[in-house]
């Protein structure tokens, strides 16, 4: 037993409240999943570590089938880049099932690549490589995001290639309208064959998290898609990924999802956590019942919600006083004239633009008299990104315009190395390695000498 089974135990308890659920049914039109098990039920999460939790049958082996529309569109956008696949297939929710006719009236464009329609255009669009064919590239991404070698389940392909004809009349309609830059007869089978691989549970939560980590598996370490299309593909599955069931799936859960026929659910908690869910028996929009329940439970309790704002406003800033009521101010009553025009702000933890502006606001209330001083204490901060020491620099660069003077306890450099704060700020800003000196030394230099 260790303290992240605590972790587990959680998932535990979600798979043992809807283990029960009976409603939904298996998807019959692939007669090779109408075998499954409706007793399946798995679930996975794995976090931005690449730390993996599961509970049930999270290595029972499933076909992706749609789960594996969002990872193709990776790839074709990795391939071409946004522009040259927008041309081909929309990023607008069709409201309409998976197997809908979603075409553009006017140029027949699939409305997104995760209905079926747009899928089949995305895969078409990837191109054989030199060293693979399309399909193997396909194979090798998928893989990339699991983190192993998947393979093709072969009999599910098989299944699916003989009575696909849905799938092929709508590649056929789409090449109609001069929108399908390939035979469609091979498309569709490319198409089959990226539905047919097989994977479990843990395996999606893996995926998932890959996306959720910007682009980067957290279990390999391996950067499989950039952090722009990884993006891009969650805004993609936040507005389409559950089909008809997108806009109720986005207010409720709040979550990028993608669902699959097989019984396969994924969802993404943007750099927090990648979660998945397998049992077979559906929902009239083609999602497994017990995933939907589980993963929109997991997303409440964790309070994963994307439009919840997670960043708790005051926990950048840990203090914002004058260094008069410091611990360390002096006794004579001239130099505690001069710490109460010291106004001091220290500050905690990864500062991003929102946290940056949190500092800079708190230097304006820690003292906003002209020709006093101010003490920024970073010994707290444990990094700063481009945007929040861009934005650091300029706030202490119009200081000391308005005349105010600055020093900041920074031995950790977190405002990056000298030259680039003299570059960025127009000063040899003071650094010092405790707040008493920082505090003392622009004290004594508004006393001026003597
Ligand atoms: O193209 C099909 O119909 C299947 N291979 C995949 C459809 C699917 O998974 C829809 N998702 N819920």
């Amino acid at each position: 037993m260790s303290a992240s089974e605590a972790v587990t135990d959680a998932l535990r308890e979600l798979h043992g409240r809807f283990a029960g659920v009976r409603d939904g049914q298996r998807a019959t039109y692939i007669p090779e999943l109408a075998g499954s098990d409706p007793d399946d039920f798995g679930l996975a999460l794995v976090s931005m570590d690449g730390h993996s939790y599961s509970a049930g049958a999270a290595d029972t082996p499933f076909t992706l089938q749609s789960v594996s529309k969002p990872f193709a569109y990776a790839l074709a956008l990795a391939s071409l880049g946004l522009d040259e696949v927008g041309r081909w297939v929309g990023a607008e929710p069709s409201g309409e099932a998976f197997n809908a006719i979603s075409l553009e009236p006017d140029t027949g464009r699939p409305a997104n690549a995760m209905i079926n329609a747009g899928a089949i255009v995305t895969t078409a669009l990837i191109p054989d490589s030199r060293e693979a064919p399309a399909f193997q590239r396909i194979l090798t991404c998928l893989s990339r995001f699991a983190g192993r070698k998947l393979d093709v389940d072969e009999a599910v392909y098989a299944s699916e290639a003989a009575t696909g004809d849905r799938n092929r009349a709508l590649a056929y309609l789409i090449r109609s309208t001069g929108t399908l830059p390939v035979d469609p007869v091979a498309a569709v089978d490319t198409y089959f064959r990226q539905c047919a691989v097989r994977v479990n549970a843990l395996d999606l939560a893996v995926m998932a998290a890959t996306l959720a980590h910007g682009g980067v598996n957290p279990v390999t370490g391996e950067r499989v898609v950039s952090p722009e299309v990884a993006a891009q593909v969650l805004a993609v599955m936040a507005t389409c990924g559950m089909y008809n069931g997108s806009g109720d799936w986005l207010l409720r859960v709040g979550l990028p999802a993608k669902s699959g026929v097989s019984g396969g659910l994924i969802a993404a908690g943007p750099a927090r956590f990648g979660l998945a869910a397998y049992s077979p028996p559906l929902d009239a929009t083609g999602t497994s019942v017990r995933g939907r329940a589980a993963l929109g439970e997991l997303s409440e309790r964790l309070e994963l919600h994307l439009m919840r704002n997670p960043a708790l406003p005051g926990s950048t800033v840990t203090l914002v006083t004058t260094a008069d009521v410091l611990p360390s101010a002096p006794s004579g009553r001239r130099e505690r004239a001069l710490h109460e025009r010291v106004g001091v702000v220290a500050a905690q933890g990864a500062l991003d633009f929102t946290a940056a502006e949190r500092v800079l606001y708190a230097l304006d209330e820690s003292g906003p008299e002209r020709n006093g001083a101010v003490v920024l204490d970073l010994r707290e901060v444990t990094g700063a990104d481009s945007l929040a020491l861009a934005l650091l620099h300029s706030g202490l660069s119009r200081l000391a315009r308005d005349g105010r003077r600055a020093a900041v306890v920074d031995p950790g450099d977190r405002l990056g190395p000298p030259d680039l704060v003299r570059e960025r700020t127009g000063q040899d800003l003071p650094r010092f390695a405790s707040r008493e000196e920082a505090v003392e030394h622009v004290a004594q230099a508004m006393a001026g000498p003597g």
